[in-house]
């Protein structure tokens, strides 16, 4: 595990039991990192557990529920890769799709998943390396709440702008005819700032009417803090056998380009609608 990047020391994964029977310690240790940094990287402690049960596991320790199909795949889940656990496979040999990042090596700027939903609604994902790509393929990590408390200390209109209701439209490009969700791209909720932060070419801004010069400054100043060598930003390189807590809703991701041929780099996704606090 490496990270780099940043000033941060290296991640040491934190360990789960496949029982989480008196795994406090284990829950606690992935809990406390969640709140810090937006993030969390785990292993299992069984050799042998599988994709799946590692995912399980990880998931009921933290108390995260079963994962959840956003309603716009539910319906071809199988199509997109969910197994009848909610969780998804994703594949460089999986090309059918039409998802835009599943099946390439492509790097996918940043997003948080389950942007088509209400802001707030997908508030974390698990996501197990099962096989990570050969060459490059690392997690970008954005803690885009933090960087927005920022802007909007600076510039408080700017910042503004990003939470009225026609702010961001995120579009879902593998459907015919597209579709689309617009709303804010960070709120401030009973449970505090949230976002659906996403910069990767499927989202369109609202850059025209009374708001627009301001949105685009902020944008553009959200950029900046999204670039590497920003303090917002972590570069992390995940092995094999590895899985990544992301708190959607506060942190963004997206992923360096990867070469990997077909079953070389092998991910499984869960989402979930409860936050880890
Ligand atoms: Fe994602």
């Amino acid at each position: 595990m490496s990270i780099f990047g940043t000033t941060r020391a290296a991640i040491d994964p934190v360990a789960i039991p496949l029982d989480p029977t008196g795994a406090d310690r284990a829950a606690q240790r992935l809990r406390s990192a969640a709140r810090r940094d937006g993030f969390a990287v785990f292993t299992v402690e069984d050799a042998h557990a599988s994709g799946p049960q590692a995912m399980a596991s990880t998931a009921a320790l933290l108390g995260l529920g079963r994962a959840y199909v956003p309603a716009i795949y539910a319906r071809e889940a199988q199509r997109f890769g969910y197994d009848s656990d909610g969780f998804n496979t994703i594949s460089a040999a999986v090309t059918d799709s039409g998802h835009r990042y599943f099946g390439t090596g492509a790097a996918q700027g940043f997003h948080t998943d389950g942007t088509l939903e209400g802001i707030g609604v997908v508030a974390s994902s698990l996501l197990w390396f099962e096989r990570a790509a050969p060459e490059g393929g690392h997690t970008t990590i954005f803690r885009a709440t933090e960087a927005f408390e920022v802007l909007r200390s600076t510039h408080p209109a700017a910042a503004a702008s990003l939470m009225s209701n026609d702010a961001l439209t995120r579009v879902a490009t593998s459907f015919q005819p597209q579709q689309s969700t617009t709303g804010p791209a960070f709120a401030d909720l009973e449970v505090g700032l949230r976002t659906r932060w996403a910069d990767d070419g499927n989202e369109i801004w609202t850059f025209n009417g009374e708001s627009g010069q301001l949105r685009e400054l902020a944008v553009a100043r959200m950029r900046e803090y999204s670039r590497p060598g920003s303090p917002f930003r972590t570069d992390l390189e995940i092995s094999s056998r590895t899985g990544l807590l992301l708190c959607n809703t506060r942190v963004a991701h997206g992923r360096t380009a990867f070469h990997a041929e077909p079953g070389e780099r092998i991910l499984l996704r869960g989402l979930y609608t409860s936050e880890v606090r």
